[in-house]
């Protein structure tokens, strides 16, 4: 079970301990971590003011948040659901730190034995949030513990073996859960019905990945101008973890090869050398609109086919490549398989290879 209790102040500067022996290499990774993690904190927007996006969600939360607090009652549990990378588990950090209570954080595979959806309930405190990252893998034996914790704040636990079996309801403080999927249609009809907002994470336009990736600038201490905010916005596949992990990236690039600032030139050499093309897809993106054109006449083709020509399983194509391929018109679901549209031969420079149009219908 990962519990990631994230506003809780006692945690902030847990370090390596002083009298751990020290080996250096240890050591050395120990600081990158701490490293990384301070970073991700730092640059992760902690209010509604400074998260940028997402305005129709934003807006329908603040009313929510405020009609909780005028009543006096926890928030009703929500539901966020939407590609990887579109700021799920932080915009469940900024409720939290808006309401100002404790937020758990915890994943459904590491909920897999009934004990640890049973402990995480019986440790949350009034009024706190439980955030369980894709809910939608949650185990049948957990949903159902989580039922009556949902609606009527009670789990029932059963003590004794076969005939001396006894079930004790046992009252839960009252908590807000907030469960982030990337399939919502794969979470059952009875928890799906128990949240009381259930929203879908858009995709971000460039104008807001500019403005995302200028914030984290100013926080970085990295000098962009416009033009390289641009740049980088528009091949970060519409997704602010995308735009956040390029801008370090180009930033390296821009203090080893230059004076450190971003230009939009910088960025596009920055960018075209780790092969991110000017749409923000990578070489897998392209191997599988290639594979579709190439060796299948531009479809239609199986998910399962593409998984093993790719060597990629299918669920990380239908959630982190699909879904963005699709938004860009690159890419068609059928129900015979996944087609390549005349944008993709357009973009990959393979007009030739369908001098009929023939996906035409797809565009
Ligand atoms: N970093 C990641 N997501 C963000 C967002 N939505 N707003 C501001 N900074 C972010």
């Amino acid at each position: 079970m990962i519990i990631s209790d994230d506003n809780n102040k006692n945690n902030k500067h847990k370090g390596a301990s002083h009298d751990a022996p020290k080996c250096k290499s240890q050591d050395l990774e120990t600081k990158e971590l701490e490293f990384d993690k301070t970073y991700e904190k730092n640059i992760r927007p902690k209010t509604f003011i400074e998260y940028i996006g997402q305005s129709t969600l934003k807006e329908t939360l603040k009313i929510t948040i405020e009609a909780s607090k005028k009543r006096n009652i926890p928030l009703d549990h929500l539901l966020f659901y939407g590609p990887p990378g579109l700021g799920k588990t932080t915009l469940a950090g900024v409720i939290a730190n808006e309401i100002g209570v404790n937020i758990k954080i915890t994943s459904a595979p590491a909920l897999e034995r009934p004990r640890d959806i049973i402990g995480i309930l019986m440790s949350l405190k009034g009024g706190e949030i439980l955030f369980i990252d894709e809910i939608h893998r949650l185990n049948k034996v957990a949903e159902e513990i989580l039922y009556p914790a949902m609606e009527d704040f009670f789990i029932d636990l059963t003590t004794g073996k076969s005939q001396s079996v006894k079930t004790m309801r046992v009252p839960v403080p009252k908590f807000t859960l907030i469960g982030a999927t990337t399939k919502a249609g794969a979470l059952s009809g009875p928890l799906r019905d128990r949240f009381g907002i259930i929203h879908r994470l858009e995709f971000y336009t460039i104008d807001e990945l500019a403005q995302v990736i200028k914030r984290s600038a100013q926080i970085l201490d990295i000098k962009i101008d416009d033009e390289g905010a641009k740049e980088i916005a528009s091949r970060s596949r519409a997704t602010p973890r995308i735009a956040n992990r390029l801008i370090k990236r180009t930033a390296d690039y821009a203090l080893v090869k230059y004076d450190g600032k971003i230009t939009r030139q910088i960025a596009k050499e920055a960018l075209d050398s780790l092969c991110i093309d000017n749409l923000g897809l990578d070489n897998t993106d392209r191997a599988l609109l290639e594979l579709i054109i190439k060796n299948y006449g531009g479809g239609p083709v199986g998910i399962e086919t593409l998984s093993v020509a790719l060597g990629e399983d299918t669920r990380t194509i239908e959630d982190v490549y699909e879904p963005y391929l699709l938004q860009k018109g690159l890419l068609a679901r059928t129900n015979r398989g996944r087609c390549a549209t005349k944008s993709a031969y357009k973009h990959l420079g393979m007009s030739h290879l369908n001098p009929d149009g023939q996906i035409g219908i797809f565009d």
